[in-house]
């Protein structure tokens, strides 16, 4: 599993060439692994192209927020997101949880609202450098992991993303991305977690993505900087055959 999170990049022009630069790069097969996670106003043009060109791309929304009521100005829903042609939506970006305050009770209710649209969710968790300094990285993860609480039977693809390797250039050491990967496994496990899917992100690019594929812990990437180019992505999603 690719995932291709924009965050605030991008414009149709862009969209239309990238799509076209991933018809040319990637296989049928490769291109069924990747999830497009565009900015919302792209998502309608994105999965019309998808499915004019027969391409195989999910899409995935970057946020959703939850449906406590309608009278919530400049909200999308989940069902909103689904009709616009989301399968999946990224819940709890650390760039969300620091600039917007998130909340865990927020996440929950995003989590919630998410699933009961019908939208599979790319729950994001990871430890900032000052959590980790302070011997404190595995106290974190559990913690974000205990939004589940409650909700055992949602299925769940968590992204491991320590936040001192998002857009840093600093990807995490093998090692660590290991140790962090079977952690939040066992955890998973004894928090009753339906556990489908782990990815990493922080800074992946096409030199580091195959080293990190190899680990049987890693399930997927979830890519931001890198995935704004199309030769790179595609380089990224390549990596694991060459
Ligand atoms: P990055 O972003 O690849 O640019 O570090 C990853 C992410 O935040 O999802």
């Amino acid at each position: 599993m690719f995932i291709a999170n924009w965050k605030m990049n991008g414009s149709e022009a862009m969209l239309k060439i990238w799509l076209a630069e991933i018809k040319e790069n990637l296989n049928q097969d490769a291109r069924s692994s990747c999830i497009l996670c565009p900015p919302v106003c792209f998502i309608s043009q994105a999965s019309k192209i998808i499915q004019r060109d027969d391409l195989g791309l999910a899409i995935g929304a970057q946020d959703v927020d939850p449906e406590i009521h309608s009278a919530l100005t400049g909200g999308i829903s989940g069902s909103m997101l689904k009709d616009l042609g989301s399968e999946y939506v990224i819940v709890g970006h650390s760039e969300r949880r620091v600039n917007f305050n998130e909340s865990s009770s927020l996440l929950k209710s995003k989590l919630e609202a998410a699933t009961i649209s019908g939208l599979k969710v790319i729950f994001c968790i990871g430890e900032s450098l000052e959590e980790k300094e302070a011997g404190k990285s595995f106290e974190v993860l559990e913690n974000q992991l205990k939004v589940y609480n409650s909700l055992t039977n949602l299925e769940s693809i968590i992204a491991y993303e320590p936040v001192w390797a998002i857009g840093t250039g600093k990807v995490a050491e093998i090692s660590y991305i290991s140790e962090m990967h079977n952690f939040i496994i066992e955890k998973t496990k004894e928090l009753n977690i339906n556990l489908i899917s782990l990815a990493y992100g922080g800074s992946v690019n096409s030199s580091s993505s195959k080293e990190i594929l190899s680990l049987e812990e890693v399930n997927g990437l979830l890519i931001g900087g890198a995935s704004l180019e199309a030769k790179e992505f595609s380089k990224i999603v390549n990596s694991i055959e060459n």
